[in-house]
């Protein structure tokens, strides 16, 4: 098995509205890949069908070799998912929920405790969902989605609506699984998250994949933006364009030794995806 997820030709249609229109993907073992896209794009949806939530209309998609429109509990006990409507149980306790949810995964009890304090809820585990925060309960949620330390991990949004202090322990997290080995499937609209944690992103627009690369690699296809930037000695800042026009005045600046500091500057995934899909992401 060469990938983790493949999708070929994925076509989903809810009645006569195509929602997906032709979707390629391919995920590599290990690897942590974004799909962004504006709200309405078809982000769930593709999580949704690789879940075995949702049959697409055309195209055939894999997880771990698997045939999602026919996935087994072989396939899910080696898979997490956070998603929205994937519901915690309001008047059970934190530690409750996940006592559930190892049973019905065959993982050990011991585990619930450890991954209730890799997410910071070791004290709230007595707690029922129904007094937590917004926080704390994509915190619960994504504890169950890693109690079975999945190979494949499935996060729709994970940071939506949470505070900095959650999103930097989510992003930890998120980390530390891949380390341990798995791949991580997330959807976001944040650039600023995407960039930072993706080996690999994809945007979607309009049922479409048009871009797909590592953020870098996206930036600099990009870069026709590219500036110099250089801060002088005498305090004044000079942007010129990248390119041979600019090589004599610089080479002027620094035989004068008048730089302090100099660099190039590429446009941000959010320039890029704005000028691709025509609007902001939120
Ligand atoms: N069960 C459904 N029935 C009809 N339309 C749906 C259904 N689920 C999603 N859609 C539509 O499909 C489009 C994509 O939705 P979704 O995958 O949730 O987008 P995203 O997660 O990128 O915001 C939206 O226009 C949404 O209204
Ligand atoms: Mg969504």
């Amino acid at each position: 098995m060469e990938y983790v997820i493949e999708m070929r030709n994925i076509v989903k249609k809810f009645a006569q509205k195509e929602v997906l229109k032709g979707v390629n993907l391919k995920v590599s073992h290990g690897e942590i890949f974004g799909l962004l896209g504006p709200s309405g794009a078809g982000k769930t949806t593709i999580i949704k069908i690789l879940t075995g939530q949702l049959q697409c209309t055309e195209g055939v998609s894999t997880i771990l070799g698997q045939d999602t429109a026919a996935l087994t509990s072989f396939v899910y006990r080696k898979m997490g998912m956070m998603m929205d409507n994937l519901g915690l149980y309001e008047r059970l306790s934190c530690y409750d929920n996940l006592k559930l949810f190892a049973k019905i995964y065959d993982v050990p009890q011991g585990r619930i405790s450890e991954v209730l304090k890799q997410v910071d809820l070791a004290e709230a585990a007595k707690v029922p969902v129904s007094k937590l925060s917004k926080g704390m309960r994509g915190r619960l949620a994504l504890a169950r989605a890693v109690m079975n330390e999945p190979e494949l991990l499935f996060l729709d949004e994970p940071s939506s609506g949470l505070d900095p202090q959650a999103v930097t322990m989510i992003h930890q997290l998120i980390r530390k699984e891949q380390k341990r080995g798995a791949a991580i499937f997330l959807t976001t609209h944040n650039m600023e998250e995407a960039g930072k944690l993706c080996d690999h992103i994809a945007l979607l627009n309009e049922g479409k994949i048009v871009e797909y690369g590592s953020p870098k690699e996206i930036c600099l296809r990009y870069n026709h933006q590219n500036k110099l930037q250089i801060r002088l000695l005498d305090g004044r800042n000079v942007v010129l364009p990248n390119g041979k026009f600019a090589a004599d005045e610089v080479k002027e600046y620094l035989a004068k030794e008048m730089v302090e500091t100099i660099h190039s500057t590429e446009p941000s995934l959010e320039t890029v995806f704005m000028e691709l899909t025509g609007r902001r992401f939120e």
